[in-house]
């Protein structure tokens, strides 16, 4: 798409939203952000406080009737990237608020994007939306909820010819990841750069997707958005906890971090070949390299007062 076409990013005050706004606006790409919340908290972690200051913000609710459809129209949106949705606590706690958002919020996002005849549309649906060893299906409702949301993307290609892309990322980690399930190991390596003991709430494998990977792989489905529903992997770099924490230790060899036995299940055989076909390649970023910058970036960040560290 054309580069100074604004892109809408849903979700912007969140942890991919705020590296996916940067991102853009570090390629000097026209951005509109817009979330619930109107606090840049983690655009501060991802950009200069002037560059973030100077981000064009909305605020509003994603499942109110029309909200996405007049921010498409006033600013002549070309592009938009859907990341608003509630995590898996916060659905368990609330599970009509989860549908609210993650179903009726991505019904609304589609209705704008189909009146709007926009060809470049790329939302998050999630690792959760697939079968994790043992189960017939997704075994949160988060889960069901990111697999509604794919269902509805191949019946708005196959009904209106509405292309999307949906993405799955699976355990996402760098400054901002400070919510979710599998916001554990970002946790881990925060509380290591600040000296601070951390307990891992859970053992298992999973795929470490740092934050700069995923910014770049949705800017890349963005622009390069297929026709069709096509729905896609990210991969990242398989990982069990003790690797994690072996990463960290390469930087910080007495970070305290204790591990339990008991593991989570996640579905581990990812691959983002089938999106890489699609939209063309971004950069990898390795579990070592990410969690190098993660740690050198909270380190500068402690510094500044501008993290802190969290308990499990
Ligand atoms: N972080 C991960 O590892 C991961 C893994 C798989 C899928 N995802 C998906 O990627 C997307 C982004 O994840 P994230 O880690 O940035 O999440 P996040 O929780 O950090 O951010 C979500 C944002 O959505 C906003 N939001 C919630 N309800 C809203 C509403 N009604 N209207 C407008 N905004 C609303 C929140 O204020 C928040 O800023 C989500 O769809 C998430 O389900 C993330």
């Amino acid at each position: 798409m054309n580069d100074q076409t604004p892109i809408l990013v849903t979700g912007a005050a969140g942890c991919i939203g705020a590296w996916t706004v940067a991102h853009l606006v570090r390629a000097g790409r026209p951005v509109v952000a817009f979330d619930k919340s109107s606090d840049r908290r983690r655009l501060y972690l991802a950009l200069s406080q002037d560059e973030a200051d100077a981000v064009a913000w909305e605020t509003g609710d994603i499942t109110e009737k029309g909200v996405i459809d007049g921010l498409v129209t006033r600013h002549g949106i070309g592009g938009l990237v859907h990341l608003a949705a509630l995590q898996i606590p916060f659905c368990q706690a609330d599970p009509v608020a989860g549908a609210m958002v993650n179903v009726a919020g991505t019904v609304a996002v589609f209705e704008a994007v189909r009146r709007h005849g926009l060809k470049h549309f790329v939302y998050a649906s999630s690792v959760a939306a697939q079968s994790r060893p043992g189960f017939d299906g997704p075994n949160t409702l988060y889960g069901v909820y990111k697999l509604a949301d794919e269902g509805i993307g191949r019946i708005y290609w196959q009904d209106w010819e509405v292309p999307s892309i949906g993405i799955r990322p699976h355990t996402v980690f760098g400054p901002g990841r400070d919510q979710g399930f599998t916001s554990a190991p970002t946790k881990a390596m925060l509380a290591a750069a600040a000296g601070e003991p951390f307990t891992m709430p859970y053992n298992g494998v999973l795929r470490m997707q740092h934050v700069h990977e995923v910014a770049a792989a949705v800017v890349r489905c963005v622009d390069h958005a297929p026709q069709g529903a096509f729905v896609g992997d990210l991969e990242g770099e398989a990982a069990s906890i003790d690797e994690i924490v072996d990463a960290v230790r390469d930087i910080i060899p007495d970070a305290q971090i204790t591990v339990p036995d008991e593991a989570a299940s996640f579905a581990i055989d990812q691959s983002d070949a089938d999106l890489r076909a699609v939209v063309g390649d971004w950069p990898r970023v390795s579990l070592h390299d990410g969690t190098r910058m993660t740690i050198e970036a909270f380190r500068d960040l402690l510094a500044r007062g501008l993290v802190a560290p969290q308990a499990e």
